[in-house]
């Protein structure tokens, strides 16, 4: 069994992959290897703490922790009872695991189903609690006290690898906790900082227009991202208001408590995003006007002003409720992001309002957002042929499960 060390993971939304490596080597982390759907990287244990605090792009950070290969099932359950589970969570913990399937071959006898394999991971982590200490923990779904992922690939001696990893994070990190109102379709908040990275949106140069905000995300992102004000903001708040408020897995787990430099350092993390999160609202105070916010319904509309004033950015993001096809741009230069109705269930006749809605959109900043830009995110690949503008690039991106475009515009 090979034990890993200093080497994590971070998981983000298909296609920010390459941004999320260049944050993570800003943060110092080293051997940066994209794959799909994360990133891998060596660090030294602040630096993995630093992106669960300050990434915009990561969805959670594991560490490794076991990797092994076996021939089935039952080699696994033997496997896991030699792990020294004692040492990385309390028999009084709760624990979640997760099982995902990797790179594994269609046609198999064995790891068929990752429930089962998960159940063979809980089993082998129970029994060996009772051999050990004559108790077993108990599994919590929600809220864990500790986190655990197990991811099965192809293996190089036997059939299958298994490597066992930590989640450092529990809850997301794209939950950053201002969405208390959700409208229809919103955008992932990390997925929205990911596009505004993407189209090399800067504060100081462009102001930021978001024409059907729904929830907001794209603006609150966009202000934040300006203000350089830590995505984890509203949890280190928490934090340091209530200690003993777990915000996150990783303060249960030996990894952070008995390594008394890495507390110090979260320490001074937690202070300085606390310190950077006053200089930055004063900073955005001086940025009135640069964040629009827009939606025609009035539903959308209570959502994001509620989701805009959690995270405290309502004396800078100006909200209005208009047709974003007569929303005019900023006498500054201005990008206007917008992330359009999809039509996933197009009733009759619907298709054609759809329709209307984008070539209209296209016309519109054909007309009035010279020298502007625009960015059109959408989950409907066929309407952005509708817009008629030549883009003048285009990402691919997916929100959760749907494969989704980013095209921009220059408009001249
Ligand atoms: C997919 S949602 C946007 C989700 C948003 N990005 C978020 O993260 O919550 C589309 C939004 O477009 C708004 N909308 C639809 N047609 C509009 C129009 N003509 N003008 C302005 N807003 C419109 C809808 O009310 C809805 O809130």
């Amino acid at each position: 069994m090979k034990k890993y060390r200093f080497e994590y993971f971070a998981s983000c939304p298909t296609g920010l992959e390459e941004l999320l490596g260049q944050e993570l080597m800003s943060f110092g982390a080293q051997r940066i290897e994209a794959i799909r759907g994360g990133v891998q990287f060596e660090a030294f244990h602040e630096v993995a703490l630093k992106t669960i605090l300050m990434s915009r792009l990561a969805s959670r950070v594991f560490k490794f922790l076991y990797q092994f290969e076996v021939n089935n099932e039952k080699d696994y359950y033997l496997e896991a009872t030699d792990i020294k589970w004692k040492s990385l969570m309390d028999v009084t913990h709760t624990f979640r695991l997760t099982t995902i399937f990797g790179d594994l071959p269609g046609e198999r006898e064995e790891f068929r189903n990752s429930q089962f394999a998960n159940l063979k991971l809980k089993d082998a982590i129970v029994d060996y609690f009772r051999h050990h200490e004559g108790e077993r923990p108990s599994v919590a779904k929600e809220f864990p006290d500790v986190s655990f992922l197990a991811r099965i690939d192809r293996g190089q001696e036997k059939p299958y690898v298994v490597t066992i990893m930590y989640d450092l994070c529990g809850d997301p990190l794209n939950q950053r906790g201002y969405r208390i109102a959700k409208t229809e379709a919103p955008v992932k908040e990390n997925v929205a900082a990911g596009i505004l990275k993407l189209v090399k949106w800067d504060p100081e140069k462009e102001d930021l227009m978001d024409g059907m905000c729904g929830s907001g995300t794209f603006i609150i992102e966009g202000a934040l991202m300006a203000a350089g004000i830590a995505p984890s903001f509203l949890k280190v708040e928490r934090h340091l208001k209530n200690p003993d408020y777990k915000q996150w897995t990783f303060l249960n787990y030996p990894w952070l408590t008995k390594d008394d430099f890495l507390q110090e350092n979260f320490k001074k993390l937690l202070n300085e995003i606390s310190e950077s999160t006053t200089q930055g609202l004063k900073k955005l105070e001086t940025m009135k006007g640069h964040f629009c916010a827009n939606d025609l319904s009035e539903m959308s509309l209570i959502s994001a002003r509620d989701n805009i004033k959690k995270a405290r950015l309502d004396k800078v993001i100006e909200l209005t409720q208009i047709d974003a096809r007569v929303l005019n741009p900023n006498q500054r230069p201005t990008l206007f992001i917008c992330n359009p109705p999809y039509g996933e269930r197009l009733e009759h006749g619907e298709e054609e309002k759809l329709k209307a809605l984008y070539k209209g959109l296209g016309d519109h900043w054909k007309h009035n957002f010279k020298g502007h830009r625009a960015a059109l995110f959408t989950g409907n690949l066929d309407m952005l042929k509708v817009v008629g503008l030549k883009t003048a690039k285009r990402h691919i991106i997916f929100n959760g499960d749907i494969e989704c475009r980013v095209a921009e515009y220059s408009l001249y």
